[in-house]
């Protein structure tokens, strides 16, 4: 158990690329904490730094409130994952996994009893007499995280653990990590660049683009309210609509007006609208908040149905208006290629953000 904290953390490789840049970020003991951000953005050099496989050009890393910053790997305490399975080949699953505590060199007894635990919780029970080189990529990598829980070490460090594995045992691996995550009550720190594993596994998710830590909260803060239109854009599937516009007012009721078309919104007070209005903005609502109707109806935007995209049990409406599509996420429908629809923006859903900074405006 630990609580990970990095001060201002900063790496520079070869005096030129910023892989982070100035991150502080504090990691609550039993927390399970994701990291989520696209390619290249500094997750796994974070990960490295927090192990103490790379050290940061400046700021420092602290667990328990102690500085680790100089502190080699093997005495940190930490277990990292990695995307694809490192695995001891010539080994059966049963004494990949017992490794790490023959090399303590644990009692058998204390051994055998552990192993048949966390091999029970990654339902391998049925392969410990197997040789690994007969096992699926996610077969193998159950196998590495068997033997990183195992260990019990103060800090997990989970890069990427289920990208290389196949659908199926990745919703498996899901489940299993959380369980463990909540029985164990262990410090986890969690890579994706998939925002749907973070928002259904983690506590609290950092949001990274360039090395930096765009937003820290809950998944429902991350989700509702994101800091900056990155964060609406990559938290989300598909992300959060956005939409150049300003504010007017006309005979006292605010109009979002967004060149394609023009949409009343009542609900904001005039005040308010004079007093963002002011700038270039930026609207944002997620497609799940669209509301559609396929009937006229009165206020409502009209427009032309160009692609309807099933995701699972909804339907992606894409809907133009003028040279503008807006994504609309509804129940699963038919439509045909061209039809008109009707669309609204509720104002409860509605996010602004600065035109020229991208940062959400706060009412
Ligand atoms: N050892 C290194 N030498 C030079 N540049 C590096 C090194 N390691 C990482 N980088 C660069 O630092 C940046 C961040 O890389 P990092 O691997 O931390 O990103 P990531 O978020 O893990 O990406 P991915 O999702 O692709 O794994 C990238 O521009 C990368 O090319
Ligand atoms: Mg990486």
């Amino acid at each position: 158990m630990a609580r990970v904290f990095l001060e201002k953390v900063r790496k520079v490789f070869d005096n030129k690329v910023v892989a982070v840049d100035g991150l502080t970020l504090e990691v609550p003991d039993r927390g399970l904490v994701s990291l989520l951000g696209p390619s290249g953005c500094g997750k796994t050099t974070t990960m490295r730094i927090i192990a103490g496989l790379e050290s940061p050009t400046s700021g420092r890393v602290y667990f328990d409130g102690q500085d680790v910053t100089e502190v080699p790997p093997e005495k940190r305490d930490v277990a990292m994952v990695f995307q694809f399975p490192v695995i001891y080949p010539g080994m059966s699953v049963y004494e990949n996994i017992a490794f790490p505590l023959v090399a303590r060199k644990m009692a058998k007894e204390e051994i055998k009893k552990r192993v048949e635990e966390v091999a029970e919780i990654f339902e391998i029970t049925d392969l410990l007499s197997k040789r690994t080189y007969a096992l699926d990529a996610g077969m193998k990598q159950k196998v590495v995280l068997a033997r990183t829980f195992v260990r019990r070490p103060k800090v997990y460090l989970l890069d990427e653990p289920l990208t290389a594995v196949d659908p199926k045992t990745r919703m498996e691996l899901r489940t299993i990590l959380k369980r463990l995550q909540s029985d164990l009550g262990q410090t986890m720190i969690y890579v994706t660049h998939d925002q749907s594993e973070s928002l259904t596994l983690a506590d609290k998710i950092a949001v990274m683009n360039e090395g930096r830590l765009l937003q820290y909260g809950s998944p429902e803060e991350v989700y509702s309210n994101p800091n900056n239109t990155f964060v609406g854009y990559f938290v989300g599937n598909p992300g959060m609509n956005f939409i150049n516009c300003s504010l007017a007012i006309e005979n006292n009721v605010c109009i979002l007006d967004a060149q394609d078309f023009r949409h009343f919104l009542p609900e904001i007070s005039p005040s308010f609208a004079r007093e963002i209005g002011q700038r270039s903005l930026i609207v944002g609502i997620r497609p799940e908040n669209v509301e559609v109707s396929f009937t006229p109806r009165e206020n409502w935007i009209t427009s032309q149905c160009i692609l309807s995209e099933p995701i699972g049990s909804r339907v992606v409406l894409h809907l133009k208006v003028g040279e503008k599509v807006i994504k609309a996420k509804v129940p699963r429908v038919e439509v045909e290629p061209g039809a008109s629809i009707w669309f609204h923006l509720p104002i409860e859903f509605l996010k602004f953000f600065d035109g020229e900074t991208q940062e959400a405006v706060k009412a």
